[in-house]
């Protein structure tokens, strides 16, 4: 989404601004695997992509300072420390990053005061800031304390963290009235990548829909079709067995309950209208996989139902997908078709998402679960483009605006 796009969509890229000497505060998204006990992280990716933005900034001569937030609190991922992400971002930029253990206190304050042009200094985690996660407008995060004292010590706001575009939060959205801001190479790439389905898909379009979001995923079933962007949407995961009960099969006892006990079941209604109106663009599986004494035993649907908890789509779906998919030209990717956690039940996921890896087609994956099997695979290099977001990458789908997009195109000059 070069040029012309970026100027339809109104949001400025680090192109359209001067930073030499001026302070930019910079939203990448730092949330990466630690451990839970030592918070050692276990994946860099994240910060590796960002690294580039901040890198950038640095060669233009700005003063970087960096807000990030690690996990939620009270979870076992939290961490009101980036001292680590810090540490890891000065080994990829192999230049010096200063921390400080404060937000916008006097400590912060006067890091941010002293930075010279060049320098980089990570704040401490932004979710320890009661306010950060409010449920609060753009406007009304801009008079919070943090984004009033911070804003009024730097020249610019970059947002650069798509995957955390989804969030209404302080950070997020808050300097964005406060500051000039513009959108970092993070979310620049992500956006372009986007518009390659959503703008102006290649056709045919084939979507890939999976794992256990069933209200976004009949949302994003609903909003592929209805705008036209997507020919075919093939199903697996539970949604898949959702639409499976959608069109009259009974699944068995034990995977009616798990769907229930999912709140998956609440979105029939919804999956059996989707089912009538766009019968012909809807594939769903002929085959499962269930697990008996931990083994993997195939079924056709038609000798549903079955006892035994559903776990993947059967060989014949999978490569009944594969097929559809060499005839387009460009393939969206949205959760796994199996337990893909569980060596027998990654098949078929893997049969699809190879075929994918292996034509020539625009393809994009995303979501949290999609990503971990893609890795698990060894095939996260072999799509077109990933996605680093996980909740923001499913909300983009479904057609929903997403806080931090509008409060960049809304953002003063
Ligand atoms: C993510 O990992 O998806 C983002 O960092 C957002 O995290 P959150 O779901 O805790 O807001």
């Amino acid at each position: 989404m070069k040029g012309a796009e970026v100027v339809k969509l109104g949001i400025k890229t680090l192109d359209d601004i001067e930073f030499r000497g001026k302070v930019a505060i910079v939203r990448p998204d730092f949330n990466v695997p630690i451990d839970p006990i030592t918070k050692v992280i276990k994946d860099d990716s994240r910060i590796r992509s960002h690294a580039k933005t901040i890198k950038e900034l640095i060669d233009k001569g700005a003063k970087v300072v960096i807000i990030a937030h690690q996990g939620r609190p009270g979870e076992p991922d939290f961490s009101e420390s980036l001292e680590e992400h810090a540490k890891r971002l000065s080994e990829i930029l192999n230049k010096p990053v200063k921390y400080v253990h404060d937000l916008f206190g006097e400590e912060a304050r006067r890091a941010i005061r002293e930075l010279k042009t060049g320098e980089v200094l990570v704040l401490k985690n932004v979710r320890t800031y009661p306010y950060e996660t409010k449920k609060l407008s753009a406007e009304e995060h801009a008079r919070t304390e943090m984004v009033e004292i911070l804003s009024s010590l730097a020249d610019v706001f970059i947002l650069d963290g798509f995957s955390v575009a989804h969030r209404s939060h302080a950070s997020v959205v808050g300097f964005t009235r406060k500051l000039p801001s513009c959108m970092g190479r993070v979310m620049e790439r992500e956006l372009e990548a986007l518009s390659r389905i959503f703008e102006h898909p290649e056709k045919p379009c084939i979507c890939i829909l999976g794992g256990a979001k069933a209200e976004k995923g009949t949302k994003a079933i609903e909003n592929l079709l209805r705008k036209k962007i997507a020919d075919k949407i093939l199903l697996g995961g539970l949604i898949g067995q959702l639409f499976l009960v959608a069109s009259n099969v009974d699944l068995g006892r034990p995977n009616i309950e798990f769907l229930k006990r999912k709140n998956i079941y609440e979105c029939l209604p919804k999956a059996v209208e989707l089912n009538k109106e766009f019968k012909e663009s809807i594939e769903l599986p002929v085959d499962v996989a269930v697990e008996i004494n931990g083994l993997r035993r195939e079924l056709e649907v038609k000798e549903l139902p079955t006892d035994y908890p559903i776990y993947d789509i059967g060989t014949k779906t999978a490569h009944k997908y594969a097929n559809i998919v060499k005839t387009a030209k460009s393939v969206l990717v949205s959760g796994p078709l199996g337990v893909y956690e569980k060596d027998e039940f990654i098949k078929g996921t893997e049969i699809v998402f190879r075929a994918i890896a292996e034509s020539k087609v625009f393809s994009l994956a995303g979501g949290g679960d999609t990503l971990a099997a893609l890795k698990k695979i060894d095939l996260y290099d072999k799509f077109t483009y990933v996605s680093l977001a996980g909740g923001a990458f499913v909300e983009y789908i479904t057609g929903s605006k997403l806080p931090g997009i509008e409060a960049l195109k809304s953002a003063v000059t």
